[in-house]
């Protein structure tokens, strides 16, 4: 399969936002802005002109207070492939893709959250030489109004895990 990853640019967010309506309303643009100002990258993929996927690198690590990481390990969120495109080896593109970003800075190490009950992904990211950091399981969640104008809800309880790079 033949696709891209690039940092999101500002005319890709009209099908971005309609691609992953269900996230928060406004989201897309602030992590874009965020992007603009250094501190994160919004990584989308693309198949052609198609979004297929997404990822965040935070350069300065997860930004919570239960994930004690040491100041050199950037972090990994959102990761998220569309149902079709799932099984082709994306997530792993993208994965490998911000572990290169990261150690051309300079960074030693890299981390991402997993829920506890997400055993595929767990087992992409285990492949992928990502070991329990061992930090205590802590719960993330959010309640908001979607792209769409929807109400969503979610929670989900993680465990840290990190890679030397
Ligand atoms: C979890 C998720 C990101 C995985 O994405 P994906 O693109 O399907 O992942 P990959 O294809 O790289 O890897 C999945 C499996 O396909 C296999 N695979 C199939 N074709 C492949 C190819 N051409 N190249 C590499 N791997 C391939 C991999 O070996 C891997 O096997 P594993 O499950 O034993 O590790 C995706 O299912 C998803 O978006 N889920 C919903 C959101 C989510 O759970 N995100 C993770 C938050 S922590």
């Amino acid at each position: 399969m033949d696709f891209y990853i690039r940092p999101i640019e500002e005319k890709d967010l009209p099908l971005v936002e309609q691609t992953f309506s269900n996230l928060r309303a406004g989201i897309h643009k602030k992590r874009f802005e965020d992007q603009q100002r250094g501190t994160l990258l919004y990584l989308i993929t693309w198949d052609s002109q198609k979004v297929i996927a997404r990822a965040m690198l935070k350069w300065m690590g997860a930004g919570d207070s239960r994930i004690p990481n040491p100041a050199d390990c950037p972090d990994i969120e959102s990761v998220f492939v569309v149902d079709e495109y799932r099984g082709h080896g994306i997530a792993t593109k993208i994965i490998l893709y911000c572990e290169d970003l990261a150690r051309e800075k300079g960074f030693a190490k890299i981390g991402l959250s997993v829920g506890q009950e997400n055993p595929h992904a767990h087992r992409l990211y285990t492949r992928l030489g990502y070991k329990n950091a061992g930090y205590e399981a802590f719960t993330i969640g959010d309640s908001y109004t979607d792209g769409t104008g929807k109400p969503q809800s979610w929670q989900e309880t993680c465990t840290y895990l990190i890679k030397d790079l």
